[in-house]
């Protein structure tokens, strides 16, 4: 059922701050602000290596995950799509943790992994949407995230679900492995638990987005550009674009721009900038020079103090909460995925059913 939404992939993006509320009720005691995971019969301190497998949307999370699991708990991470990943005889060795992230727990490629990992004799973690499914069932640890059924084909509430999920198991890892103190562990539950109404404040933005959609609709190419864990958002942003709005759209880490992709720079090509004020920031706004330079056109999505800095004479902005940087890839989550909406929706093609695309890809 729709209700009140045009389409289920609006309604699913609409979703988010209480599906995100629901999954981190299961990931956290509320009592003292501390990890909760569902069911743990296995030492996650003894970790050496996590290697993570996914596909499309879920992939990138994997890639925001791997920031994470390796900034907070110290653990060497490798991550890799399915299909890339079964093909490439991936090292595994003893005592490693294999994750897998599927919204569908059906993706014939990320199955297809999980066997391969599972015959290699590494513990199987899965984070999945679809409770019922051969990933749920075949996993030793079980991370569900709790977003409810996604109909729309492009992924939307069960990847900022499965943000939460990964950001709490990294904190578990960190406190397990001794790389974080349980007062810094309330402190990243309490950065999560601000996720929702965060997320909330960026949906306020949804009628500046559909007006800006405006702008991108007549665009054949665009390009996102993101740093550090925002990196995956850029990506995340030009697969969304792609696929329901069928405009030409490629991800890249901002500074990238300049070994090659700027060539394509020009006033007809926009360029949208993923990027929360701190540390970073300084050295995304002169990849935004570069761009501009060349006669580029930067939406910019930033903060009040990004957009204070660097906004001015950029095609369009749009405003994000200031959030924690633990929590800005969900939150930044939010624009792209209404930036592809309503973009798709000005050119009139079929948002929950766009051509070619399938929900589950259970072929190889
Ligand atoms: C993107 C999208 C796909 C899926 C991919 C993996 O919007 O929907 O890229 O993310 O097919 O699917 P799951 O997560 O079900 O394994």
């Amino acid at each position: 059922e729709k209700g009140n939404y045009r389409h289920f992939m609006q309604k699913e993006i609409f979703e988010q701050p209480t599906v995100v509320a629901q999954t981190l009720r299961s990931y956290v005691h509320q009592a003292n602000n501390s990890v909760a995971l569902p069911q743990i019969d296995f030492d996650l301190s003894a970790v050496k290596r996590i290697t993570i497998v996914a596909c499309g949307t879920s992939f990138y999370a994997a890639m925001v995950a791997k920031y994470w699991f390796e900034t907070f708990a110290r653990v060497p991470v490798d991550i890799d799509v399915a299909s890339e990943f079964r093909y490439r005889e991936p090292v595994l060795e003893e005592g490693g943790l294999a994750l897998f992230i599927s919204q569908s727990g059906e993706t014939a490629d990320t199955l297809a992994a999980l066997r391969h990992c599972k015959a290699a004799g590494q513990t199987i973690g899965v984070v999945v949407n679809v409770p019922t499914s051969s990933m749920a069932r075949e996993a030793d640890l079980l991370l569900p995230t709790h977003a409810g059924p996604e109909i729309g084909v492009a992924s939307t509430k069960a990847f900022t679900c499965q943000l939460a999920v990964l950001a709490a198991l990294a904190a578990h890892l960190a406190v397990k492995r001794g790389r974080m103190s349980r007062k810094e562990e309330q402190e990243v539950v309490r950065h999560l638990l601000e996720a929702p109404a965060a997320l909330n404040a960026a949906l306020d933005h949804d009628d500046d987005i559909a007006a800006m959609a405006h702008l991108i609709a007549p665009a054949r190419d665009v390009l996102y550009l993101g740093r550090g864990p925002d990196y995956p958002l850029a990506l995340e942003g030009a697969l969304k674009l792609k696929e329901i709005s069928y405009i030409h759209a490629e991800g890249y880490a901002s500074g990238e721009m300049k070994h090659g992709p700027i060539a394509l720079i020009d006033e007809a090509v926009p360029v949208i900038v993923l990027a929360p004020s701190g540390p970073l920031f300084e050295k995304t706004v002169s990849n935004m020079q570069e761009v501009r330079a060349r006669g580029g056109q930067i939406v910019l999505i930033s903060d009040a103090a990004g957009l204070e800095e660097a906004g001015e004479g950029c095609l369009a902005t749009i405003e994000m909460p200031k959030v924690h940087p633990l929590i800005a890839p969900l939150v930044y989550a939010v624009p792209v995925q209404l930036l592809a909406y309503h973009t798709a929706c000005v050119k009139g093609t079929d948002v929950d059913q766009p051509r070619n695309l399938a929900k589950s890809v259970t072929v190889e």
